[in-house]
């Protein structure tokens, strides 16, 4: 990728669902290709909206959204893009091996690219004992093992990783982290919606704390820390997007904030 190439470009984004909760208001957001960011905020702060705002899983109700100069839902947008969501989406009814395979024909792959590539996945996330199980029969880590593995085998230039190792053990988590940084050194794009805010702040390379529906804050984790004059990301976490009495009660249930 050439330098200076934005990997996402979102222009006043706005989401209002059905109910009349608010999404997404008005939401501004460039991501350099290349960059390895964090976006962090409270339960209901928007993060997934936004997510699936990108890869055309909703239907917004304003803005616009580039991929890599595509409008994001071309055909070359949907390519460049791979999404890890944060409910598994798994069809129960195929086999691990299945799934990655469908999932490259999906995106154009040849029948024997597809195949090759499914395997190299299983190898890489050591799925192999776990092939020709159904998706069903997966263990909560294998899932996320094997939606990690789906997100990247069609090679998108930009990775998408909603809460990747949300309730996944402390080894798996570990093997994660260090799988997503590699491909991060390999030129991937990667954002990443995390809760672990101590590796979020030694992954990302610029991080956007999301409330509400709105970018409060956007900078380096270093950059944040001087401004806030705090010592950990945390602590900007929660003069920014936790200060408001609602959201930090919210944060504290986890339940969701909708005004
Ligand atoms: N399908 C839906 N219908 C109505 N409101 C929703 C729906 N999905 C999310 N929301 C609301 O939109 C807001 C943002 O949610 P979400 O994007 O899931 O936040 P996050 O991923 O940051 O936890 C919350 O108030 C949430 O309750
Ligand atoms: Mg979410």
């Amino acid at each position: 990728m050439k330098s200076g190439t934005t990997a996402l470009r979102i222009e006043g984004l706005a989401k209002t669902y059905d109910d009349g909760t608010v999404g997404l208001d008005a939401l501004d957001l460039e991501v350099p290709a290349g960059e390895f960011f964090g976006l962090l905020g409270p339960n209901g702060a928007g993060k997934t909206t936004l997510i699936n705002s990108v890869c055309n899983l909703i239907r917004t109700t304003g803005g616009r959204i580039s991929v890599f100069g595509f409008e994001h839902d071309s055909m070359e947008a949907r390519r460049l893009v791979g999404v890890a969501e944060q409910d598994p989406n798994l069809d129960r009814f195929l086999t691990v091996r299945e799934s990655l395979v469908y999932h490259g024909g999906y995106f154009g792959m040849p029948a024997d690219a597809a195949a090759a590539r499914a395997d190299e996945m299983i190898e890489v996330f050591d799925l192999q004992a776990k092939s020709g199980t159904r998706t069903s029969k997966l263990s909560g880590g294998m899932k996320r093992r094997l939606l990690l593995a789906r997100a990247l085998l069609h090679e998108p230039l930009l990775v998408i990783l909603d809460e990747p190792t949300a309730g996944v053990d402390v080894e798996l988590r570990h093997d994660l982290w260090r799988y997503i940084k590699r491909l991060h050194q390999e030129g991937t794009t990667i954002l990443l919606t995390t809760h672990y805010l101590e590796e979020a702040e030694s992954l990302c390379e610029d991080v956007a704390l999301i409330s509400r529906g709105r970018i409060v804050a956007r900078d380096t984790p270093d950059g944040l820390k001087a401004r806030y004059d705090a010592t950990t990301l945390e602590e900007v976490y929660l003069q920014t997007v936790s200060t408001a009495l609602p959201i930090a009660m919210a944060a504290e249930t986890g339940e969701e904030v909708s005004s």
